[in-house]
């Protein structure tokens, strides 16, 4: 550290968590370094309003060109910028998609959290990791809610990888005395949300229906739970994991779980419609009450080859050391989103 200055150094900038983590290291007095990918079109679009604010935050703000699964780029970087914190958040993080792209899911998830970690070993720089490390990895759950002695059972490439970066991470703590801490998320969404998980696509394409610019929502499995916060809340705990007197494991989660059934009533239910489901399985629809308009329907592309069925965590260590509690509750959060997306709706913004 350079005369007490914060530096920190985030991979997956450009995503959810990374905008959000951004905007509160830069609050908190740091020099905040993100890691871009090179893209064919524009990808910063959840952090221009921050760079295009850089003269008053007085450049203290910076990007770089750089991939997780380059070593060479990753150890540069490290050198470089020498950061006294780093936060992994950069994946694959689509656990459907994980089914089509194993190997990369693998070496961005997996390896390229080894490669972050030898880059830190190898300069013998003193600063602290946090791993983005995942409820998924609980997959197929042996135990309700998941605490952090759950076993972990992986049900998709994704968890698999992040399996390994979990154990990589524990690893490195123990064989080399790196500080290096796992955040154990469970899903946390926002306004921010990538358009393809299930909780924004849903407020998205509620919100087109009820506008007239979309006819149907299609959806995959209805009944699966998770326990779903608000992500600005859990970028704020990844910091408070990295300001513990000892590096170590911490879930983040709000002990409350929903299916995906339930999201789809609250969203419209916040839009003033009352969602009425007929059939079974495959065949299963659900109307608006107000008109009988069939908005809803499966397709079965959406489902997963090993579903995960319900997660539930119990964020009492967080709460206990750091000092940690989600605040926003399941409907607000819909609220939240609902109404972000509708004003976009409204003005025909995507
Ligand atoms: P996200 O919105 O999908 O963002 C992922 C970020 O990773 C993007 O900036 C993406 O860049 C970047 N990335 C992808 N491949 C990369 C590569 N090869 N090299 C460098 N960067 C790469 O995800 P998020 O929701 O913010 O989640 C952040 C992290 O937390 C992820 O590791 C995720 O697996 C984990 N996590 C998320 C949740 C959740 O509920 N949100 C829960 C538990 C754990 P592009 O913009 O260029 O694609
Ligand atoms: N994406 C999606 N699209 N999911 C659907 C759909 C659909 O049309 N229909 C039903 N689902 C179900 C999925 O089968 C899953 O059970 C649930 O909705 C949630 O799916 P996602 O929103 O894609 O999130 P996820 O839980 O698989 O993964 C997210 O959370 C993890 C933490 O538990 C991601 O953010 C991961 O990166 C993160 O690790």
């Amino acid at each position: 550290m350079e005369n007490g200055k914060k530096i920190a150094l985030v991979s997956g900038i450009t995503g959810q968590d990374g905008s959000y983590l951004t905007e509160l290291l830069l609050e908190k007095g740091y020099d905040v370094h993100g890691i871009l990918r090179r893209s064919s079109s524009f990808n910063t679009f959840r952090i221009d309003h921050i760079y295009n604010n850089n003269e008053l935050l007085n450049r203290r703000f910076f990007l770089h060109y750089g991939d997780l699964t380059d070593s060479s780029n990753l150890n540069r970087l490290v050198e470089k910028i020498q950061p006294t914190e780093i936060y992994n958040l950069g994946a694959q993080s689509h656990v459907q998609v994980s089914f089509e792209v194993p190997e990369y899911t693998a070496e961005v998830d997996g390896v390229g959290t080894l490669r972050f970690l030898d880059a830190i070993k190898e300069t013998g720089l003193k600063t602290k990791f946090y791993q983005a490390s995942t409820s998924e990895l609980f997959g197929k759950v042996q135990e309700v809610p998941q605490t952090e002695k759950t076993p972990f059972y992986p049900r998709s490439p994704y968890a698999a990888a992040k399996l390994y970066a979990y154990w990589i991470v524990v690893n490195y703590r123990e064989a080399y005395n790196v500080f290096a801490s796992n955040g154990i998320l469970f899903n946390h969404e926002s306004e921010r949300r990538g358009k393809t998980f299930v909780t924004r696509k849903i407020t998205v394409a509620a919100s087109k229906i009820i506008t007239g610019q979309q006819d149907k929502l299609y959806l995959g499995n209805l009944d699966s739970k998770r326990d779903w916060g608000y992500a600005p809340e859990y970028v704020e705990g990844m910091w408070r994991i990295l300001q513990a007197d000892e590096p170590d494991d911490f879930i983040l989660a709000t002990n409350e779980t929903h299916s995906i059934r339930e999201f789809v009533e609250e969203t419209f239910k916040i839009l003033g419609e009352e969602i009425v489901w007929k059939g079974s399985g495959l065949n299963e629809t659900g109307s608006l009450k107000s008109s009988g308009r069939e908005v809803v329907a499966i397709d079965p592309r959406h489902f997963r080859p090993t579903e995960v069925e319900l997660l539930i965590g119990n964020p009492a260590k967080a709460a206990e050391k750091l000092g940690w509690k989600p605040k926003t509750s399941f409907r607000e959060l819909i609220r939240i989103m609902v109404e972000s997306d509708f004003e976009k709706a409204k003005k025909r913004i995507d």
